[in-house]
């Protein structure tokens, strides 16, 4: 038999670009999610028939019963994060038994990592990430410095209380030392843990063997980034950046599945921008217009609740994305919050010490001295939501997909009218090429 075909969902700005949407769109046909990346930073929404999940941990293809879940080793498992959102989709009837695995590969995080992160966040001197407090980074800290807990690891008790008495020993004493902070009690972690492990065991696979057996026999795999390639650890704007690889390399480290089993890698965008937390952001809009686009847009955090920073449509920041990620499918989400502009600005090239450039900085710092040079696109003035057919859409907006298309070389496969699964449009080509249900066969 054949290898069974892939895609990578990545995010092709900062995160929040409504990836869990797509892949609930790829899961109608594709039989595998594997989640390759971050922990529960992420947030994803996905609403079904009007009913809204907020998926942290696990992949979208839960919502699909006969959709198998993966999550990877790539992931920093916070057990407690894990077993609060299981109890709430059983809570919801959404199935989880037999169709959700764990990878046995994945970290762990504990309570003293969410303790550093704290500690260094508020340290005087310290330079503010504006995290999301999960206790990601320093997780991913103790798995680069080979000190971290694995998933099998939890479930081994021994190991477990060896490893808790011995990381809470060091933590603390760092802690107090460096940020004042009050110790954490290992042997009440040890029983919290303990007792978690055993809850998490049923889920706890080789899922590396997992996912090569599946596309050995042929089933589809979509591997499920998080957060956005400009909050990726090397290629965003560091050290505003997330923990871990959220560009599509991730998927094949993250999971490990071997390069040359990636077809195809889907970049999502709003068809403006957004970032949450601190760090550089070329084309923000500081003003009433940027509040008016967080309104219309909704954007505030899925996991923090915290406002979310807008502005225009990044170009380069785009092609940049297209070029580490190797993106051929663009899916555009949010179209219809652009619905009452008569005029719309995006950043079609920058320009440093009024030279353009196609390099995105190295430094932070750099994206101070970029000077965005703005074209107006017309608006279309018109209510786009729900629509559900390229053809339907006026002429200005199907333009300005025709832009971003030009200037980015990938095509357009999708593109969100609304928060609902149905408020979708889905170019035939793109249906076609990824084997999905035309969208009259949805209806
Ligand atoms: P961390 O991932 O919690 O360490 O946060 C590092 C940076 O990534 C902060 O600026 C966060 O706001 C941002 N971040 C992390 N996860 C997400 C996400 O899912 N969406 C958007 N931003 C995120």
């Amino acid at each position: 038999m054949n290898r069974g075909k892939t895609a990578v969902i990545v995010g092709a700005q900062w995160g929040d670009e409504g990836k869990g949407k797509i892949v609930d769109v790829l899961t109608q046909t594709f039989s595998v999610v594997a989640r390759y990346a971050g922990g529960h930073n992420a947030g994803h929404t996905v609403i079904v028939n009007g009913k809204k999940f907020i998926l942290q941990l696990v992949p979208g293809g839960i919502l699909r019963p006969e959709c198998t879940s993966v999550i990877g080793n790539g992931v920093v498992l916070d057990p407690m994060a894990l077993l609060k959102e299981v109890a709430s989709l059983r809570d919801a009837g959404v199935k989880v038994d037999g169709n959700l695995f764990i990878s046995n590969r994945a970290q762990v995080i504990l309570p003293y990592h969410r303790m550093m992160e704290l500690g260094s966040e508020n340290a005087p001197g310290r330079v503010k990430i504006g995290t999301t407090s999960r206790g990601i980074g320093p997780s991913y800290e103790d798995k680069m410095g080979r000190r971290g807990l694995r998933v099998a690891d939890l479930l081994d008790a021994k190991l477990l209380r060896t490893h808790i008495e011995n990381a809470c020993r060091e933590k603390n004493m760092i802690a107090h030392a460096l940020f004042n902070s009050d110790p954490l009690d290992a042997d009440k972690m040890f029983k919290e843990y303990a007792e978690a492990a055993e809850k998490i065991a049923p889920f706890v696979r080789d899922t590396a063997l997992l996912l090569n057996q599946a596309l050995a026999a042929g089933k589809s795999v979509v591997f499920e980034g998080a957060q956005g390639t400009m909050l990726d650890i090397d290629h965003g704007t560091y050290p505003f950046v997330t923990s871990s690889s959220a560009t599509s390399g991730g998927a094949v480290t993250g999971t490990g599945v071997p390069p040359t089993a990636i077809d195809t890698v889907i970049g999502i965008t709003k068809a403006y921008c957004t970032r949450v937390g601190g760090g550089p952001f070329p084309s923000e809009l500081t003003d009433a217009q940027g509040e008016d686009l967080r309104k219309r847009g909704n954007e505030y955090g899925a996991v923090t609740g915290r406002p979310r920073r807008t502005g225009w449509l990044d170009l380069p920041l785009l092609r940049y994305a297209g070029m580490i990620n190797g993106i051929s499918w663009l899916v555009v989400t949010k179209l219809d919050v652009l619905d009452h502009l008569k005029e719309i600005p995006v950043c079609v090239r920058y320009k440093v010490n009024g030279k353009e450039t196609a390099e995105v900085p190295a430094q932070a710092c750099g994206y101070e001295s970029i000077e965005c040079v703005y074209r107006n696109m017309p608006g279309w003035a018109t209510p786009t939501q729900g629509m559900r057919t390229v053809e339907e859409l006026p002429k200005a907006a199907r333009e300005y997909l025709a832009f971003i298309e030009k200037e980015t070389g990938a095509r357009v496969g999708m593109i969100s009218t609304g928060p609902d699964r149905e408020q979708t449009i889905l170019v035939p080509d793109f249906v076609s090429q990824l084997g999905l249900k035309s969208p009259a066969a949805r209806a």
